[in-house]
């Protein structure tokens, strides 16, 4: 009778949000138009593809779909250039201790991303192999805020869902832990995730007995 914690990835364990930004503005300039850090907010834990479709319609461009096809291929050469130098260095705040304390308590944690870049970036930082499962977006048809991802990883830690605890910096992330009926955790900004159960600005602002908490709380669920 044990709880599981699913991790996002960008934006909880690395900071490669700024990258992203950095990615799709270079896009947009190409475009000319001006895409600032609170229109990245809304790409957040979106797909990669949803992600061009929220900026084009933000800088009110039509393209051919030949032509997205395109802009996908080279925003991602573009980020893969800034993860190729990623390395342990960038495992952001509180990470560590976090993962050490749920490996000491025998909790097992996955990754629920919805990143085709995952796995490379884990290995990148050095922490592909402390994963319990990953489930990333190869694994999903239905991007968040769709609960699918966290639903698979769930399965894969062989828990219900109200056993699972999931840490998220993304709008999209934090409804889909709701509607997957998971304990949400929102990593960041509180107003911009009030809708999490739980909230932090960052891992290591998490109390020493969080999880212990956590436990005898879902301790009557069966
Ligand atoms: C994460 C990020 C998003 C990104 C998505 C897809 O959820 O928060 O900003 O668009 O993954 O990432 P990818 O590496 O597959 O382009
Ligand atoms: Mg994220």
């Amino acid at each position: 009778n044990t709880i599981g914690v699913i991790f996002d990835l960008d934006g909880v364990i690395v900071d490669t949000a700024k990258y992203h930004y950095l990615a799709w503005k270079k896009l947009a300039d190409t475009l000319s138009f001006e895409f600032t850090e609170a229109h990245n907010e809304l790409l957040k834990g979106v797909s990669r593809v949803r992600s061009l479709e929220i900026l084009l319609n933000i800088g009110n461009v039509s393209i051919s779909e030949e032509k997205k096809q395109a802009f996908l291929t080279s925003k991602n050469e573009d980020y893969l250039g800034y993860i190729q130098k990623m390395n342990a260095d960038e495992i952001l705040p509180g990470v560590h201790d976090l993962l050490g304390k749920l490996d000491r308590a025998g909790i097992k944690y996955a990754l629920g991303s919805a990143s085709k870049n995952a796995p490379l970036i884990l290995k990148q930082v050095g922490l592909l192999e402390r994963f319990e499962a990953i489930v990333d977006g190869n694994d999903v048809t239905k991007a968040k805020p769709d609960p699918e991802v966290f639903l698979i990883a769930a399965k894969k830690l062989n828990l219900s869902s109200e056993k699972c605890i999931v840490f998220e910096d993304a709008i999209a992330g934090i409804e889909a832990a709701n509607k997957a009926n998971m304990v949400s955790v929102g990593i960041g900004d509180k107003d911009t995730l009030s809708e999490a159960d739980f909230n932090f600005n960052d891992l290591t602002e998490i109390p020493d007995n969080f999880i212990e908490e956590l436990i005898k709380e879902t301790e009557n669920i069966e």
